[in-house]
Formats: C-alpha cells, structure tokens, sequence
C-alpha cells in the first residue's frame, strides 16, 4: 500500500511517485480528474527570455523521444485514470497542439466523451521569437464524462450568471499566473488559481474528490480547498510538492485565503472607475490640483465607502456633457478622509457635508478616450463601476 507523503485532514493528500503507480494503487474513486500532463514541448519549442532566444527546457518529464511515445504515455495514466472515475464524473487535460491531440484521441478510444475543448485564451502571451508562425496565445483543455449516459455535474445556471446573463463561453481570457499567487515557491508550468477555480465551480460540488495526477505546485489543490472540495495529488517530484505543500498551509491561515478568494471574485480584465460628475468650474479646478472628491457620508452621516474602493485604478470627471477625461489614481485603492476646511486649503469650496472622500489622481496625463462609456449616475452623482477595459484607450 502506498503511503500519502503528505495528508492535510483528508482534506489534501499528496502522494509522490510515478503517475501510474501510484494510480494502481488507489483504490477509492474520484468525482473529478483534472490533468496537467506533460505537453512534451520541452526541446521542440524556441522561447525568449532575457532577450534571447532559447530551447524551451522544463525538465526532463517534458522531454520525449516520438510520437508513439506521447501516445503510449497518454493511453496508460488516462486508462488507470478511467478506473478510478467515478461513473457520472469528468475529467480535464490540458495541452497545446504537441499533445491535445494524442490525449484526445486515447480519450474516444478508451470510451470517454468529449463534452468542449475549453481554450484558454492568455491575455498576457509571450512573444513567439521564430517568425512564419502567429503568437502562440492560448492553451487547451478537453473535457470529457466517463460514461455519456451519465449525468455529470455541470452548474450552467451559475456559470451563466457569472458571465452577465450569457452563456458560458469555451473560450475563458484570463493572464498566466501572477506574482501573488507564486510567493511560496516557483514551478516552470504553474496554471492560474482562477483557471482551476473556474474549472472545479463548473463542475464540483462541496465535498467532492478532485484527482490531479499532475500535481506540481497543487493549483487543482489550491482550488479545491479554497471552494470546499477534497483534493488528492500525484507528482514525482519532492520538490514541487513541497511547493504545493507551503501553498496549502498558505490558506490555512484564514486572511490569507480570503485575500486570495477576492481575487478570485475579481475579473482581472476589468478596471475599477470612479465616476465624477462636477460643475464646470469645479471640473477644471480637479484636474488643476489633481484631487478629485466626493461627498463622505449618506443624508444620515455615515460614510460612503464601498468595498469596491480598494480596486479603484482610475477616475473619470466629466460635466455631465461632452467633457470627460480618465485619470489614473496615484495609488490604486488609495484614499482619504478630508474635512471641509482642509479642502478650502486646496482652493475648493465644498458645501453640503463636513467629510469628504479624496483621491489624488495624475492630472499631467489624460487617457484618451474613444467614447464615452455608458455610465449611470448614482444617487449621489456618483458610482464606482467596473468597466471592461476596452472601454478606453490607451490603459496600460
Ligand atoms: C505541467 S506540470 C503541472 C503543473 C501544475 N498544473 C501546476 O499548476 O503547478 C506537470 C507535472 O507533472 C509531473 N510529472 C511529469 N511526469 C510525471 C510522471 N510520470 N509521474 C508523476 N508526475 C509526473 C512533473 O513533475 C510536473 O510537476
């Protein structure tokens, strides 16, 4: 019997070994399989880094001699992966064109069905440094059911609520994982927390057993905790599990984890903009001083400070008619609580309350605009709303 190298209350196991071996000895079966394999594009792909051009290395586990090799490879840890499915679970593999379709094929000849191609589309590619060909900007991931008479989980209503009242898409945007979510160590392939969490809400519920047999840092893992899945996880490397390992004792310390769901709940792709209507007169004297302010209380004196503040990147003053004018905050989420008299300080004259939220903006430079975006007033002519970034031009 092979022993867990590291178990976290049943709740996150690791098991260290080849894939298929450890695969052959678990005996339990599983609700969802999410796979990372091996692309086997180390030595095949040029990359760039540092300005030069470089073969792709990723170690050794990536690195593969032919194409029957890949298939060999695929067929046996997807056919143990088979056994331990449940009937009326899924899985998910992820690949570029080196192994998608190798991993898609040994899918259809061991029974699966292929229910999407997910793409994962990445808005912060690489370079491609050889020319003759388009940048390589997406990745993808077959999702297939064990049995397709069974019923799988599949939450569409909520995944169609997540994305405005649409359809789910099989084309999900999002960057390549961030510097916050690598601060306990480095893998050379780590996926994005979001992608795996917007994997295991489509298809998981609370309680469910998640296999990664390609653990490496334990994004799946990650996920799975954070949305209240159990997660079992092969790699053979010591190395990155002990990664994954000081990522899970990362969220076990509750702000921590909270900070990472925000993010979570955050759509990286939008950007977070204070609206501000203000009287010519008023208009001009912002962006002269480079403080825009808004009323800090409700007609009952508490103050108006949403959640959404500390996202805030940008704000846009506008008179109401055809001026308006996007600045970047100074500091993203920062602002401060002024009296009426320290306002007069600074010129302005402000009339209705006593304190007043300021954010200090760069006033030496406009984002141009292409439009202006439909915005609605609040009540206090004024509201903080997320807007896709193609909104606006020039954002960097
Ligand atoms: C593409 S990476 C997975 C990265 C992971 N999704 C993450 O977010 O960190 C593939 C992992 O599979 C592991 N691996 C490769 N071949 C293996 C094998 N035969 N048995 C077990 N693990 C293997 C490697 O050590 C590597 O960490």
């Amino acid at each position: 019997m092979i022993l867990p190298y590291y178990n976290n209350n049943e709740n996150f196991i690791l098991y260290q070994g080849d894939v298929n071996c450890v695969l052959a000895e678990m005996k339990d079966k599983v609700d969802v399989i999410f796979a990372d394999p091996p692309y086997f594009l180390s030595s095949q792909k040029q990359i760039l880094q540092n300005g030069r051009i470089k073969v792709c290395d990723k170690g050794e586990w990536d690195r593969v001699a032919s194409v029957e090799n890949i298939n060999t490879f695929n067929r046996n840890w997807l056919s143990k992966c088979r056994d331990i499915l449940k009937d009326s679970g899924t899985i998910w593999v992820c690949g570029t064109y080196h192994n998608i379709y190798s991993v898609e094929q040994c899918l259809i000849e061991l029974g699966f069905q292929v229910l999407n191609i997910v793409v994962w589309q990445k808005s912060d590619p690489p370079p491609t440094p050889y020319g003759g060909r388009f940048n390589f900007s997406a990745e993808y991931i077959v999702w297939a059911r064990k049995e397709p008479k069974a019923i799988h989980c599949f939450h569409y209503e909520e995944l169609k609520q997540m994305n405005g009242g649409k359809e789910m898409p099989d084309v999900w945007r999002f960057p390549s994982s961030g510097a916050w979510e690598r601060t306990c160590g480095k893998h050379p392939t780590q996926k994005p927390l979001r992608l795996l969490y917007r994997v295991l809400q489509a298809c998981t519920e609370r309680g469910y057993v998640v296999l990664d047999p390609f653990a490496g840092s334990c994004t799946t893992g990650i996920a799975a905790n954070l949305l209240g899945r159990r997660f079992i996880g092969i790699d053979q490397s010591k190395e990155y599990l002990d990664y994954g390992v000081r990522r899970r004792q990362e969220i076990s310390d509750p702000v921590a984890a909270e900070k990472i769901l925000k993010k979570m709940s955050e759509n990286p792709e939008e950007v977070m903009v204070m609206v501000n209507h203000a009287r010519p007169e008023l208009y001009r004297k912002m962006i002269e001083t480079g403080i825009c302010y808004l009323r800090a209380g409700d007609s009952k004196g508490s103050l108006l400070v949403t959640p959404g503040f500390e996202r805030l990147q940008y704000v846009l003053l506008h008179t109401g008619g055809d001026d308006a004018q996007l600045f970047k905050l100074k500091n993203k989420g920062h602002f401060q609580i002024w009296t009426r008299e320290t306002l007069q300080q600074y010129g302005f004259e402000p009339r209705n309350a006593v304190y007043y939220v300021v954010l200090h903006f760069d006033a030496s430079k406009t984002i141009p605009m292409k439009h202006i975006p439909n915005l609605k007033e609040d009540k206090n002519t004024f509201r903080a709303k997320i807007r896709p970034l193609s909104d606006f031009m020039g954002i960097k």
